[in-house]
């Protein structure tokens, strides 16, 4: 039986993950697994803390503790609310661990003995001097050599995004000492990525490995794929896959003391040491999950971590030997925050552990967020979560069509039907979701429940978890708009002994267990309790295939006689205005961002002003090169008087005048029409450059130029002799 082995990406234990997170890889791939599981698959779905390099090592500093604690403390955290949130791993696991370590160092050495993927190399980098240690790339920072800005760490610049290393710095800074660090010889292992580069691009282009059919590449999404076919255009490069540090997996190789693996090499073996762990657990064989053909491996990640997972990891996997390739790396791309970045350093945040406390006595607080996120994944392109948006779906969508579908069924069931799961029978009609469509239990199971339950599989399979929630809302307006037609309240008054009345009954207990089965995925705390109310089995494995064969068949997943709990309800409106509860907790959180918002704003206002005033500052300033008097000498200055002045049709900014200099009258066409109107300027005296070479401006020759004042503001003045003096005197 295939084997799948989904993985979301280990989160660095160096703080509290947000929503970005959540809907960037451990939603989706929670989603996945779910429902992988209720297909009756063989799944192991496998996450953890990634604990190594200087994500840790400067939390660690910054707050005064050891890395140890640093991770102990945001381990638990980070594993406690994915818990909480539904997000079903089958292992956390901690690349601290010795099992893991040991697992990261065997695949070293197993590379080191295939031969041809190391090399060995001995190159300068930076290094503090006052802290006797070489820096990591984080631990540098500089002026960025594509943006110029002046904050970029040594691998990336968060302004422009470029991927860097520490050399391309301009004006580098340890950030340590705070001093401009030395570089010094020190020797690396570099992984060889450039030699597997023509597989890579095999595998990335065709889906084939040595010429095999692995998988269909139509099923990636466009974004991973132009950022994997970008970086093999680029070139591929070794990689230094060791760094001089005191924290990490030393490498085990002699003579190697005080080095350890690079976090990025130790990590996705942590996907490996992970699955090792479980299945020491649960007495299974951890590789069957990762080698052979029957693999499938999925990876779950946002889209900053493409190139490792695409390019690097698979380039290991291959190197090493014995791996499957991932089938799949549906990664997603970034959730904003009401429009802008998520920011934990400016506090435009929304962090999980934070939300559930915020929202600690909300009915649903997990579900309401996962779909709120589900219905904003950024899938293809940025998402936004809003709050606004967060209540509407809740009201809109959970409340008034799934929460409304499911207590109607519940009460209908308690009103005409004792509580029991009424009997279906096939001959009689039922209206469909449209009162002229005429339909039995079994043909509208088959055409009408079928179809959609069929396309919600296609969506999960394909990744598309947006469309896929979507279509199961739309089994619950199904079964409303079933309801609708057949208005079987109508009937109980007229003819309270129809045949009708159980029938229509039956079929909208059959939608509402369907969409019990088909929300867990998704919503996995409100599917328990629909199952508890309609007295469904716990959701076990397969389950989903087995609905698919009963709707084939046109037969009850509930069996007749069952009793049916009472209605509950299953969503609580936040905007409700008996109960203002929840609605205050929304108003809360917006009234926080939106002071932030103000802060924000104020701030960018000052730095853009500050920036202007700068920028003039310095155009003001005697920027210009000193030059000799003979120089200028050259210009011939001279004041003469305006004889006249006219606009120039068109040429919002220019006058064309007439200055008298006395022994001759000249044309000058004078940018100054926006600070003077021609009336103004009849009459006055002003300074011009009478031996300016002749240039046509706005359609005139203009000979000469008239000279101003520019203030910051960009406002000019004309510059004139304090006193009238005679035409054509000289200005020196
Ligand atoms: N810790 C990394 C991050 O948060 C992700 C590591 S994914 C793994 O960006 F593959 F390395 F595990
Ligand atoms: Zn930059």
């Amino acid at each position: 039986m295939k084997k799948h082995t989904i993985t979301a990406a280990l989160p660095y234990a160096n703080g509290p993950l947000h929503l970005g997170h959540l809907a960037g890889a451990y939603l989706p791939a929670d989603i996945y697994a779910r429902f992988l599981r209720l297909q009756g698959k063989d799944v192991v779905f496998v996450c953890g803390s990634d604990e190594h390099g200087a994500a840790i090592t400067i939390r660690a500093k910054k707050e005064g503790r050891s890395p140890q604690e640093i991770i102990d403390k945001y381990h638990e955290l980070n594993k406690e609310t994915f818990e909480k949130l539904g997000i079903s791993f089958d292992i956390y696991h901690r690349t601290s661990e010795a099992l893991h370590h040991k697992t990261a160092q065997d695949f070293f050495l197993k590379l080191l003995e295939n031969g041809g993927e190391f090399d060995e190399k001995e190159t300068e980098q930076y290094y503090d001097e006052d802290f006797k240690q070489f820096l990591a790339d984080r631990y540098i920072t500089g002026t960025c050599p594509k943006c110029g800005h002046e904050e970029a760490y040594g691998d990336q610049c968060e302004k422009c995004g470029s991927a860097l290393s520490p050399t391309d710095l301009i004006n580098p800074r340890s950030s340590m000492s705070g001093k401009t660090p030395i570089l010094k010889p020190t020797t690396h292992w570099y992984f060889k990525l450039e030699k597997h580069g023509d597989e890579l691009r095999e595998w990335i282009e065709t889906g084939k490995i040595n010429g095999i059919q692995h998988h269909n590449p139509e099923g990636w999404r466009k974004h991973v794929l132009g950022q994997c076919l970008s970086w093999l255009d680029g070139g591929l490069q070794p990689r230094a896959i060791t760094r001089d540090l005191d924290w990490g997996i030393p490498v085990p190789v002699n003579g190697a003391e005080g080095k350890v693996l690079y976090v990025w090499f130790d990590a996705p073996i942590g996907y490996i040491s992970a699955t090792k762990k479980w299945a020491e657990d649960n007495h299974k064989n951890w590789e069957d999950y990762w080698k052979g053909e029957d693999v499938e491996l999925i990876h779950f990640i946002g889209k900053d971590n493409i190139v490792f997972h695409c390019i690097v990891f698979p380039a290991m996997l291959k190197a090493h030997g014995e791996f499957a390739l991932p089938v799949n790396v549906p990664a997603n791309q970034f959730l904003n925050l009401e429009g802008r970045k998520f920011s934990k350093s400016k506090g435009w945040v929304i962090e999980q552990h934070q939300y559930l406390i915020d929202f600690a006595d909300f009915p649903n607080k997990e579900d309401a967020l996962r779909y709120a996120l589900i219905r904003t994944m950024p899938e293809n392109k940025d998402g936004d979560f809003k709050w606004d948006e967060f209540v509407a779906l809740h009201d809109n969508e959970l409340a008034d069509n799934l929460g409304n579908f499911f207590n109607r069924v519940l009460s209908f069931i308690q009103k005409y039907c004792d509580g029991k799961a009424p009997a279906f029978d096939a001959n009689i009609s039922i209206k469909g979701a449209t009162e002229d469509e005429l339909s039995s239990y079994n043909s509208f199971c088959k055409e009408q429940i079928l179809p959609l339950v069929e396309q919600l599989e296609k969506d999960i399979l394909a990744f598309e978890f947006k469309n896929a929630i979507s279509t199961v809302l739309e089994i619950s307006r199904l079964g409303n708009a079933m309801f609708q037609s057949n208005a079987p309240w109508k009937t109980a008054k007229e003819n309270p002994e129809s045949a009708e009345i159980p029938a229509v009954l039956a079929l909208g207990l059959q939608i509402a267990a369907v969409s019990a089965i088909c929300i867990e995925p998704f919503l996995p705390f409100i599917a328990a309790k629909m199952r508890g109310l309609l007295g469904l089995k716990d959701s076990a494995a397969g389950v989903f295939e087995h609905l698919k064969i009963k709707l084939k068949a046109g037969a009850p997943i509930l069996e007749q006689g069952n009793a049916i709990n009472e209605p509950e309800v299953l969503f609580a409106k936040i905007q409700n205005k008996k109960d203002n509860r929840w609605m205050e907790l929304v108003d809360r959180e917006k009234n926080s961002l939106a002071e932030l918002m103000k802060k924000f704003e104020a701030e960018e206002k000052a730095v853009l002003a500050a920036n202007e005033q700068k920028a003039k500052a310095e155009s003001q300033q005697t920027s210009k090169e000193a030059v000799e008097y003979d120089d200028f000498a050259k210009l011939e200055l001279r004041v003469g008087t305006v004889e006249s002045a006219e606009r120039i049709p068109k040429k919002d900014r220019l006058l064309k005048l007439s200055v008298n200099l006395g022994s001759e009258i000249r044309t000058i066409v004078s940018g100054i029409a926006e600070h003077y109107a021609p009336e103004d300027l009849v009459g006055k005296q002003v300074c011009i450059v009478a031996n300016l070479k002749p240039r046509k401006l706005g359609g005139y020759e203009s000979q000469g130029m008239i000279l101003t004042a520019e203030t910051p503001e960009g406002k000019l003045f004309l510059v004139q002799p304090e006193e009238k003096v005679e035409n054509g005197s000289v200005v020196k």
